[in-house]
């Protein structure tokens, strides 16, 4: 039961609701441990890694409860600062854990966060900026312990502009002695919804959305009410299928304004977008155009997520490809799985694929090695000629709420079996 089967080969027509967003929901849950209150977030995405983080927050002495798509978090009482095991290693978002701990109890006590077939995703940048912030760091084998009695704010530039060291500095700043200026930030959406987050819970935050934050610590935090953006990941996955199969679908509460980059590709591979107020409607025609060279860049270029299902929508389209992917060094673990389902993609070095495009996918067995990778397998099921069953299905589930439920809406013949 850990597979999904697809049935593809015919255009996807239908519509169906984007979820919350995962990558902004985790920051949250982080932020929510620094106010001595109940926080409750909507929206919610009902995904394994929000689980594994709610199971990660129960575990130090919050009280958190998930009802359909609300989540209430009760901090008030922090009894723990140690935070081992698999929902820490096997769980990279874990890490944002580091900064609201340090910002609320001063120490915490960690496995190192696991890293995935996509790349190392070393911490260095986390840790070196949180010693700047005054915080001792002893590193062991496999964890490490963090201590700090005040954490002073300062200037900080970081050398790459990290989605998840952003957060954590974040979310140490705002209960720092002082302003932190962090230049060169990352400018992700989910960045801006952290900010705002915290802004609205009583944080004093300048510079949101843009590549330098000044935060001005030590305002007092109260619970507050959020509603989770819609996720722009799963919407561009949908929106890949559609390029790769054909059809007419409608993405209702996709968040627009964050995927300018990922539909200017779509139009360039032939789409028909039309935005509303309530969502997107894109129509595709199976015979979509090549790209000649697109590289995958921090926002607001087109996001390292959409690289691998933006690939395998190109496995058919008319002529040759080129995609760079410049943020992670292994990132093109799914090529040998389309490969096997008759795509003709070429590696150079491990940051560069061409991609020639065939006549079809022919429906085989493949793995899922990752989130993404297995989405796009998905992907590469729904446009096949035949039966694709793309095990490991869990990868998926970390962040697609219920990828056969909205693939079905669409119209896919896809089940779980
Ligand atoms: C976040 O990961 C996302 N995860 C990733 O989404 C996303 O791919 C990534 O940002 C880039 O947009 C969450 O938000 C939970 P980074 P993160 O720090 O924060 C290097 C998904 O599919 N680096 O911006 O880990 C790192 O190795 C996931 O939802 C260091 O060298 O990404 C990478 O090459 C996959 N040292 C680059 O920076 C550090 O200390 C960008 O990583 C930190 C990062």
């Amino acid at each position: 039961m850990d597979a999904i089967h697809i049935r593809g080969g015919k255009a996807l027509f239908g519509e169906t609701r984007i979820q919350g967003s995962k990558n902004a929901v985790l920051p949250l849950m982080a932020a929510a441990l620094l106010i001595e209150d109940v926080c409750m977030i909507e929206n919610c995405p009902c995904i394994s890694d929000v689980y594994h983080m709610q199971q990660l927050l129960n575990g130090i002495g919050c009280k958190v409860k998930c009802t359909g798509h609300v989540m209430t978090i009760d901090a008030r009482n922090i009894e723990e600062d140690i935070m081992a095991g698999e929902n820490v290693t096997g769980m990279r978002s874990s890490i944002m854990l580091l900064g609201a701990m340090l910002g609320r109890v001063g120490t915490i006590t960690m496995d190192y966060p696991g890293g995935c077939v996509i790349g190392e995703r070393p911490i260095d940048l986390h840790l070196n900026a949180l010693r700047k912030m005054g915080v001792s760091i002893l590193e062991k084998e496999s964890c490490f312990t963090a201590k700090v009695r005040t954490l002073e704010g300062t200037v900080i530039r970081l050398p790459i502009s990290s989605v998840g060291a952003t957060e954590n500095i974040v979310l140490a700043a705002v209960m720092a002695k002082g302003v932190t200026v962090l230049q060169n930030a990352a400018k992700e959406p989910e960045i801006v919804t952290l900010c705002e987050f915290l802004r609205e819970a009583g944080a004093v935050i300048e510079g949101i959305g843009g590549s330098s934050l000044i935060i001005q610590g030590g305002h007092a935090l109260h619970g507050i009410r959020f509603r989770v953006p819609s996720d722009r990941i799963v919407a561009g996955t949908y929106l890949m299928s559609v390029m790769g199969t054909g059809g007419h679908i409608f993405l209702e509460d996709a968040p627009i304004a964050q995927m300018r980059s990922m539909l200017k590709v779509a139009e360039e591979m032939g789409a028909e977008i039309d935005i509303s107020r309530e969502g997107i409607s894109v129509i595709a025609d199976a015979d979509k155009r090549a790209l000649s060279y697109l590289k995958t860049e921090v926002y607001p270029g087109f996001p390292t997520d959409m690289q691998s299902p933006l690939m395998a929508a190109l496995s058919t389209a008319r002529g040759v490809s080129v995609i760079e992917e410049t943020i992670f060094e292994n990132r093109f673990r799914i090529v040998d799985q389309l490969k096997k389902m008759g795509a003709c993609i070429e590696l150079q070095g491990n940051r560069q694929a061409v991609i020639v495009g065939v006549d079809s996918l022919l429906g085989c067995e493949v793995a899922a090695e990752e989130l993404r990778g297995g989405a796009a397998l998905v992907i590469a099921g729904c446009m096949a000629l035949g039966e694709t069953v793309v095990t490991n299905r869990h990868f998926i589930e970390r962040g697609y709420e219920d990828i056969c439920r909205d693939y079905q809406n669409l119209g896919a013949d896809i089940y779980i079996g």
